[in-house]
C-alpha cells in the first residue's frame, strides 16, 4: 500500500460559507435547506421563464411598432394574469442569476470544481454568459427606453467584432432604420437562448449520477410564493417608450444581466471585449490553477467482483461502469473504473460486500485493521462502555480534538476513525467493533443534500434503514448504533451527541 491519506481541515472560507448554511439550517432543516439545492432551484426558475416566456409570447407582436404597445397592453389591461406572469418571468430570471452564482461561488468554497467536475465548472461557465446574453436580447424585446439603451449599447459592442463590422448602432438612430425582422431576429435569439441553456445543462450534469434536478416541493413552492409576493409588490413595468432622438442614459437598469453596460462610458468596447474574454478564461481555468494533488483512484479486484452492480449503482460521478467478462469466470459481468472520473470517495467500497474494489491509500483491510487495532485499545484501557465513532472526514472535522491517533482528547472511552465520505462505511466494517465487544458505534455523516460526494450520506441511510444493499444486519442492536449528520463546522454538536449517546449505552446497561 502506498501513502496513507491525509484528510485536509476546512479552510477560513468554507467554514464561513458553512456557518451561513449552518444558521440557515436551524430555521429550514437541512432538507429544506436551499443552499444545498442551488443546481435544482436555478432548473426551477428556467422552467418558470420558459413557461411564463411561452404564454407571453402569445401575446408579443412582433413588430417594430407593435412590440412596446402589446407588452404594455399586457401589463395593464390584464395585470392580474398576464402582468403577473411577466413579473414572474422577469423575478425568475433575476433569480436564477442570483442562484446560480451562489451555485458556482459554493462549488468553489466548498472545493468541489477541480478534477473530476471540471465539465461542469466549464460548462457552468458558458451556461452564465448564455443567459446573460439572453437576459439581454429579452429586454430588447420590450422596446421601451431601457431596450433601447441596451440595444444601443449591445450593438456598439457587436459592431466591435470584426465578423459583424456594420455600424449596427445606426439602426437605433431612426425609427425606419428599424425593421420588423430585426424583432424576429431577437425574439429567436432570446427565446433559443432557454432551449440552449437546457442543452448545456445537459452537458453540465453530463458526468452526474441521478442529478438532483428539482427541488424539494416545499422549496418550490415557497419560491413561488416569494416571486408572487414579488410580482404584486412591485410589478415588473415597462419604462417609457423608447424615444429615438437621443441615448437615453439616465434609465434604470437590471443589474443582473445589464452590469457591462455602464463601464462602456469609461472605457472602450474593444476594452470591455477584452476584459470579459480574459475574466472568462480566468475563472474556466481555475480548476487546473488551483489544483491539487489527485488522490489515487479506486482499483478492481477482478476475482473478487461478481458483476452485481452495486457499484455501478452507488458511484455519483458515473466512474464505474460495467462491460463484458474478461477473466472466463462464469459471472457476465464486470466493474471497469473510469479514472478521469473517480473522486476516490471510496462510495463504491461501501456498495461491494466482495472486496472488489479497494482505495490503493484507504484500503478496506486497512479500515478493518485500524477499526480492530481501536477496539483492541478501548478494551486495553479499561475504561467502561467503549465507542467507536466512524466519521465522514468531509463532516464534522474533530481538529482540535483528536490527535490524530483516534483518541479524542478527554473522551478515553472512545476512538475515531475518519473516512474519505460516510459512502464507504461498509456494514461488514460496523460489525467489528461488536464482534470485538465495543458497547456502541457512533457515525457522524455529513448533513443530507451536502454530502461532498453527492450521496454517501443518502447511500448511508439506505443501507442502515434497510432498504438499500449491502444492509445493516437486523441482528445488530440499533439502540447501540447512533448516527449524526452535521457540517465540518458543528463538531460542538457531534461532541455533545456522542457524549448523550455514550451516557445512554451506560443507562441501559445501568438499568
Ligand atoms: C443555469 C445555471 C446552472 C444550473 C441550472 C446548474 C445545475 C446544476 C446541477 C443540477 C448540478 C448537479 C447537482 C447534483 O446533483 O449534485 C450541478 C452541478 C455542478 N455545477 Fe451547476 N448549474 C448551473 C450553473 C453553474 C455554474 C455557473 C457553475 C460554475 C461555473 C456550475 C458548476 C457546477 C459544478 C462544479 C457542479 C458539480 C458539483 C458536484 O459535483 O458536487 N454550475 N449544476
Amino acid at each position: 500500500m502506498g501513502e496513507k491519506r491525509e484528510f485536509r481541515p476546512k479552510g477560513q472560507l468554507e467554514r464561513f460559507w458553512l456557518w451561513i448554511e449552518k444558521i440557515i439550517n436551524q430555521i429550514t432543516t437541512s432538507a429544506y435547506n436551499p443552499f444545498y439545492y442551488l443546481g435544482a432551484v436555478s432548473i426551477f426558475f428556467l422552467w418558470i421563464i420558459l413557461i411564463t416566456g411561452i404564454y407571453l409570447f402569445l401575446f408579443y407582436n412582433i413588430t417594430a411598432r407593435g412590440a412596446y404597445l402589446s407588452v404594455q397592453s399586457l401589463t395593464v389591461n390584464q395585470w392580474y394574469l398576464g402582468g403577473i406572469i411577466r413579473s414572474f418571468h422577469r423575478y425568475a430570471s433575476d433569480g436564477l442569476v442570483i442562484t446560480m452564482l451562489l451555485h458556482a461561488a459554493r462549488c468553489f468554497t466548498l472545493d468541489r470544481y477541480k478534477h473530476w467536475r471540471w465539465i461542469a465548472w466549464v460548462s457552468g461557465i458558458v451556461i452564465a454568459w448564455v443567459l446573460i446574453a439572453g437576459g439581454i436580447f429579452g429586454y430588447w424585446m420590450v422596446w421601451d427606453e431601457k431596450a433601447r439603451y441596451v440595444a444601443t449599447l449591445s450593438s456598439y459592442m457587436l459592431e466591435n467584432v470584426p465578423i459583424f463590422g456594420l455600424p449596427l448602432s445606426l439602426n437605433f438612430a431612426r425609427l425606419e432604420n428599424l425593421t420588423d425582422q430585426l424583432f424576429y431576429i431577437v425574439l429567436f435569439i432570446h427565446f433559443s437562448s432557454i432551449f440552449f441553456i437546457f442543452i448545456l445543462i445537459l452537458i453540465h450534469i453530463v458526468r452526474v449520477t441521478k442529478a438532483v434536478i428539482n427541488p424539494p416541493r416545499l422549496i418550490g413552492y415557497g419560491l413561488v410564493l416569494v416571486l408572487f409576493l414579488i410580482s404584486i409588490i412591485k410589478p415588473a413595468t415597462s419604462a417609457p417608450p423608447a424615444e429615438l432622438k437621443t441615448l437615453p442614459e439616465l434609465v434604470p437598469i437590471d443589474w443582473f444581466y445589464m452590469f457591462i453596460f455602464p463601464p462602456l462610458k469609461f472605457i472602450s468596447a474593444h476594452g470591455m471585449w477584452a476584459f470579459i474574454i480574459t475574466i472568462t478564461l480566468i475563472v474556466a481555468i481555475v480548476p487546473w490553477l488551483t489544483r491539487t494533488k489527485k488522490t489515487p483512484e479506486v482499483e478492481v479486484t477482478l476475482e473478487n467482483c461478481t458483476g452485481c452492480e452495486l457499484c455501478m449503482e452507488d458511484c455519483p460521478y458515473q466512474a464505474i461502469q460495467m462491460r463484458k467478462r474478461t477473466d472466463g469466470l462464469a459471472y457476465p459481468l464486470e466493474a471497469v473504473v473510469n479514472k478521469s472520473r473517480c473522486a476516490s470517495c471510496g462510495i463504491c467500497v461501501g456498495a461491494c460486500d466482495y472486496k472488489a474494489l479497494n482505495l490503493p491509500d484507504i484500503s478496506e483491510e486497512y479500515v478493518k485493521d485500524t477499526v480492530r487495532r481501536l477496539c483492541a485499545e478501548l478494551k486495553d484501557a479499561g475504561v467502561d462502555k467503549k465507542v467507536i465513532v466512524f466519521a465522514c472526514a468531509k463532516g464534522a472535522w474533530l481538529s482540535g480534538k483528536a490527535d490524530g491517533t483516534g483518541k479524542i482528547n478527554g473522551y478515553e472511552w472512545a476512538r475515531v476513525i475518519n473516512l474519505p465520505c460516510i459512502g464507504m462505511l461498509q456494514p461488514s466494517m460496523l460489525y467489528i467493533p461488536f464482534e470485538k465487544g465495543i458497547d456502541g458505534v457512533f457515525v457522524a455523516a455529513c448533513r443530507q443534500g451536502d454530502c461532498s460526494y453527492r450521496r454517501g450520506t443518502d447511500w448511508f441511510m439506505g443501507r442502515l434503514a434497510g432498504f438499500r444493499p449491502p444492509v445493516v444486519k437486523k441482528s445488530i442492536d440499533r439502540a447501540r448504533i447512533n448516527a449524526v449528520y452535521l457540517s465540518a463546522v458543528e463538531t460542538d454538536t457531534f461532541i455533545a451527541n456522542l457524549e448523550d449517546f455514550q451516557k445512554g449505552l451506560k443507562d441501559r446497561r445501568d438499568a
